[in-house]
């Protein structure tokens, strides 16, 4: 498989997707074929499950039962769109995949990393980022950024502190996974930030490439 598969990830309001859309404008510049993808949702059956997980009314929803829904967003994900694209040898740039699971799930959630390692490996086949983007941002800042965008679903309406340990989870999994992760600061510019993912993820692709 000669594609390249790059995730974004970080807490809410840190400014995936704005980036992850900028990133994929550049590398199209660049002639790079990209496919922009994300997670909870990019699949017909994605989609329904995006709306059970996050709908507010949800909000008693067992943890377990939570992680068994992503779990089966990312096989149908990984089946349907993000291995076809590999395949086709395109660059694959998902906002959010597996470490958001650990993060949200694991750190947040007190699930066990193992046992989601074991249920993450099942849905994903093995499939791991080439390259993982975190933004890290102050959890505070993310929150009132989404606020003005009135995003109003489950997670948003979790507690401060339940995002503190979601922000925590992703910075100890960059720590344990070096070279896959690269930190960014999203607090600075968003041309910075844009600017900064691009290097990173031009410099992988070219050490890939050659
Ligand atoms: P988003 O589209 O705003 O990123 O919303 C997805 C929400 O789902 C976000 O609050 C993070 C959460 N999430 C998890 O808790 N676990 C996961 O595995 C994924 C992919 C997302």
């Amino acid at each position: 498989m000669s594609g390249f598969f790059v995730s974004f990830e970080g807490i809410e309001g840190a400014g995936k997707s704005t980036v992850l859309k900028e990133v994929a404008r550049e590398l199209r510049k660049r002639g790079y074929q990209v496919i922009e993808t994300f997670e909870p949702g990019d699949t017909p059956v994605g989609k329904a499950l995006r709306q059970t997980l996050l709908a507010p009314e949800h909000s008693k929803m067992h943890y377990v039962t939570e992680v068994f829904l992503y779990f089966a967003d990312r096989a149908e994900h990984v089946q349907k769109v993000i291995l076809p694209a590999l395949e086709a040898e395109k660059v694959v740039l998902t906002d959010r995949y597996s470490d958001s699971t650990f993060s949200y799930q694991g750190y947040g959630r007190g699930l066990g990393l193992e046992m989601l390692e074991t249920l993450n490996q099942i849905a994903t086949n093995g499939l791991m980022p080439d390259l993982t983007i975190l933004l890290d941002l102050d959890v505070k800042e993310g929150l009132r950024r989404n606020k003005k965008l009135q995003k109003n679903d489950r997670f948003e309406l979790e507690t401060l502190e339940f995002h503190e340990k979601v922000r925590r989870g992703f910075l100890e999994l960059a720590e344990k996974n070096p070279k896959r992760f690269r930190i960014i600061d999203a607090s600075m510019p968003l041309n910075d930030v844009i600017q900064e993912a691009l290097n990173h993820i031009v410099t992988a692709l070219e050490e890939n490439n050659g």
